[in-house]
């Protein structure tokens, strides 16, 4: 065959589209595993943020085994649900709400006069966070998502022991504009969050993410108002009804009451 003939050109060509495909699947199904886990030590990662708890990459796996007891709950009832998501051929450690939030099979669909989130269908189950010092659980740290302007944000809020107080709230996936709704996870503005209280003494609901600056001079707004993002109102609004949905009687209120009696306790 002539080294330039059309025949060669193509033949030359194809092989080397074979070789190329060969190589770029086989590292895909090398690396899968790797990536996995990568995912997995991220989202550890961004519960540490939460928590409050976080020091350094280095330092993820280690302090998440000591800090933090991870527990399967199922949502409408609040109770442990390890067992039920095995049995639906899920792994609770690699457990994923959007994945899950988007199979028939694992999710649940909400009434449209409830959803202040604005996600139409929930995962069944979702994994909660005991954060646990010297054997004594300290706090909680709750996953939530809901809609902001563009897209479905992603986050975790964690809540000390008593169930009222804000200890840290960050966003680890989002799809909204930078320098506008993007500012849900500017640390300045997540540094507002600790502190903050859910409810009043009689119960109801008072956290609120406010249009415009928190005013400290009213206890009010001190205890429960966070200042709104500027120029993001649809953003801001997003979070505070994401909060609200997932905080309220049709979020985790189940499991809130079950953990105030102390169902999981035991180590
Ligand atoms: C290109 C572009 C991107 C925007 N991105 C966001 C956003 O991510 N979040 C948001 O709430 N508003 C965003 N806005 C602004 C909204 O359209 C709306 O004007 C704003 O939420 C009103 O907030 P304000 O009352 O604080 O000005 C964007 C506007 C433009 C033109």
């Amino acid at each position: 065959m002539k080294k330039d003939s059309i025949k060669r050109t193509v033949l030359v060509a194809l092989a080397l589209c074979v070789v190329c495909s060969i190589l770029v699947s086989t590292a895909v199904v090398v690396l899968r595993p790797q990536q996995d886990e990568n995912r997995r030590i991220e989202q550890l990662k961004n519960i540490l943020i939460a928590a409050g708890l976080y020091t350094q990459d280095s330092e993820v796996i280690g302090r998440y085994d000591e800090t933090i007891r991870r527990i399967m709950i199922k949502l409408s009832s609040g109770q442990k649900a390890e067992d039920e998501v095995v049995a639906a051929g899920l792994s609770p450690e690699r457990y994923d709400i959007k994945e899950a939030a988007q199979k028939t099979s694992s999710s649940e669909s909400i009434n449209a006069v409830d959803d202040l989130a604005g996600i139409k269908r929930r995962p069944k189950w979702v994994n909660v966070y005991l954060i646990v010092d010297a054997g004594q659980v300290r706090g909680v740290v709750l996953p939530v998502f809901g809609k902001g302007l563009w897209s479905t944000m992603y986050g975790f809020i964690a809540l000390d022991i008593d169930l009222k107080t804000v200890s840290g709230f960050s966003f680890y996936e989002h799809g909204e504009t930078p320098g506008l709704g993007g500012e849900v996870d500017n640390p300045r503005w997540k540094s507002l969050w600790p502190g903050k209280l859910l409810y009043d003494e009689s119960n109801d609901y008072r956290l609120k993410v406010i249009k415009g600056k928190v005013d400290a001079s009213k206890p009010e707004q001190k205890l429960y108002m966070v200042d709104g993002l500027s120029g993001a109102t649809l953003t801001t609004r997003g979070v505070d009804n994401l909060l609200r949905y997932w905080l309220g009687e049709k979020g985790y209120a189940p499991f809130f009451a079950r953990l105030r009696q102390g169902e999981f306790n035991e180590q």
